[in-house]
């Protein structure tokens, strides 16, 4: 059956990749982003999907955009909360700013984006929703107090909304990527990432397509009973 999916932050890195994988596994996709333009048209070039610009930190904005994805191309049925963002700093040098600008990107950002389209999981009696999280919501992480805030926060919603979304035919759940060879990870200096990979037992970064993998099988049918958990992809970093 041909469902139709959202993915935040979906015309690049992770995003990009689970994009193509929910498209490949039959899905009517469309992807959000931020600001990148440049970007999102390529992407749209390359693979025909659909790309809508809102930022998923203000409700008004997200509410206005998924109803538009949704009179574009039918009631959605797979959420993917994945547009996430880093701001690090160790804690005794973190400003409110950078506190606050991850919360409402990562955090109320999953909020903003999954409940305008919960109601509609409710009545139709099925909904696949995917948090992307992070093995540092796992663990903690130096200088990220703030990120690992939020994908800690992360779970705790994957797991709450399982409970409320069971008997409905929903399921919700998180994938939590180790470090994944993005912008995100790439933007980090080069000794930084060469610390990060001697710490990572399988000796390298993770690509983006083991995360959309892991995506697509929690969105399809056959992952029904898979409700409320988290799915580590991490090189054996850390055992969640
Ligand atoms: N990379 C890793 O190693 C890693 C590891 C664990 C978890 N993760 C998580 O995986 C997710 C994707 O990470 P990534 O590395 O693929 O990131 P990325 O390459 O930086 O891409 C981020 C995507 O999110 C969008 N975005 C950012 N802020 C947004 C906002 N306020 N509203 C709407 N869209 C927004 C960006 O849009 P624009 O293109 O317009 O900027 C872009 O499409 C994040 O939640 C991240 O925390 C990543």
């Amino acid at each position: 059956m041909s469902r139709v999916a959202l993915v935040t932050g979906g015309s690049r890195g992770i995003g990009e990749a689970i994009s193509k994988a929910l498209q490949a596994a039959g899905c009517t996709v469309a992807a959000t982003y931020a600001g990148n333009d440049e970007a999102a048209a390529k992407f749209t070039e390359e693979t025909g999907i659909k790309t809508y610009k809102w930022n998923v930190g203000d409700y008004e904005e997200s509410k206005a955009g998924i109803a538009q994805v949704e009179a574009d191309l039918g009631p959605i049925d797979i959420v993917v909360a994945n547009a996430g963002i880093t701001r690090d700093a160790p804690f005794h040098k973190m400003t409110p700013e950078q506190w606050q600008q991850v919360i409402d990107t990562n955090l109320t950002g999953v909020f903003n984006t999954v409940h305008p389209v919960w109601p509609g999981m409710r009545e139709r009696k099925f909904g696949r929703v995917i948090v992307i999280s992070s093995v540092n919501g796992q663990k903690g992480q130096f200088a990220q107090v703030n990120y690992a805030a939020t994908k800690a926060g992360d779970i705790g919603i994957v797991r709450s909304l399982a409970q409320e979304g069971a008997r409905a035919g929903i399921t919700a759940n998180a994938v939590c990527p180790g470090y994944i060879a993005t912008e995100m990870v790439m933007a980090v200096p080069e000794k930084v990432r060469e610390s990060i990979i001697a710490g990572i037992p399988a000796g390298r970064l993770g690509e983006p397509e083991e995360i959309a993998r892991c995506v697509a099988f929690l969105a399809s049918d056959d992952a029904g009973f898979i409700n409320g958990s988290t799915i580590s992809a991490n090189g054996a970093q850390f055992f969640g």
